[in-house]
C-alpha cells in the first residue's frame, strides 16, 4: 500500500497523451448517459476541450497535474482544476480525474483528492466542485467518502411512444 500520491504539473508530452484518453472517454461518458448520439460524441468531446484549453498548458486559469505514486514515482493518473467563481468566491472546478485501470483501487484517487486540497487552499481557492455522470457509481462513493456534498441532481426518464 502506498503512503502518498503526489501531483506534478503535467508536462507537454503528457499532455498530448492526456487529450488523446480524454476526448474518447468524455465522447463515452456522454454517450452512456443519453446526452450525445454516438456518431457526433467523438467530434463534440474534442471541439469542448479545445474551447476549454485553447492555449493548452498555458491556458490561464487552468492546472493539470500527473498523479503520481510518491514511494516508486511511478505515474498513477492525471488530474485537471480550473478556475471559477460561485458565490464570488474562487473555487477550483475538477474537470477531470483518471486513476490508470492497474493503479486502481489502491487509495491513490483519495489521496490525490487529499493533495488537491491542500494544492488548492495554496492557489487561494476556497472550494473544490465537480460534476459525476449519475452512472459512475465508484466515483459518487469517492466524493461522499471525501465529503462532498450534492448540489444539483439531474434526472431523466425515458417514455414510450403513446400506443396507437
Ligand atoms: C473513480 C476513480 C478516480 C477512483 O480511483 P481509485 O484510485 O481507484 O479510488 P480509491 O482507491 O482512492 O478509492 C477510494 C474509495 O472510493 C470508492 N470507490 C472507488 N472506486 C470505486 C468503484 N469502482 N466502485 C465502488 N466504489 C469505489 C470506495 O469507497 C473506495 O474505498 P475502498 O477501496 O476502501 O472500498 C477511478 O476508478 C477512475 O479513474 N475511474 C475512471 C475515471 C472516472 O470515473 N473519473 C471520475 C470522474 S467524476
Amino acid at each position: 500500500m502506498s503512503t502518498a500520491t503526489t501531483l506534478v504539473a503535467m508536462t507537454q508530452p503528457e499532455f498530448l497523451a492526456f487529450v488523446e484518453a480524454v476526448v474518447p472517454a468524455y465522447a463515452a461518458d456522454k454517450v452512456a448517459s443519453g446526452q450525445w448520439r454516438e456518431a457526433e460524441a467523438l467530434a463534440r468531446s474534442r471541439q469542448e476541450l479545445d474551447e476549454l484549453l485553447p492555449q493548452g498548458l498555458a491556458t490561464p486559469g487552468q492546472h493539470l497535474y500527473t498523479l503520481r505514486d510518491a514511494a516508486s514515482g511511478d505515474a498513477v493518473g492525471r488530474l485537471w482544476i480550473a478556475e471559477q467563481v460561485r458565490a464570488g468566491s474562487k473555487v477550483a472546478y475538477v474537470y477531470d480525474v483518471e486513476i490508470a485501470v492497474a493503479h486502481r483501487r489502491k487509495g491513490h484517487a483519495m489521496r490525490a483528492f487529499e493533495a488537491l486540497e491542500a494544492e488548492a487552499r495554496a492557489l487561494g481557492f476556497e472550494g473544490l466542485a465537480l460534476h459525476v455522470f449519475g452512472h459512475n457509481r465508484g466515483a459518487q462513493a469517492l466524493y461522499e467518502k471525501l465529503g462532498y456534498r450534492a448540489t444539483n441532481i439531474h434526472m431523466f426518464k425515458d417514455i414510450a411512444p403513446a400506443k396507437p
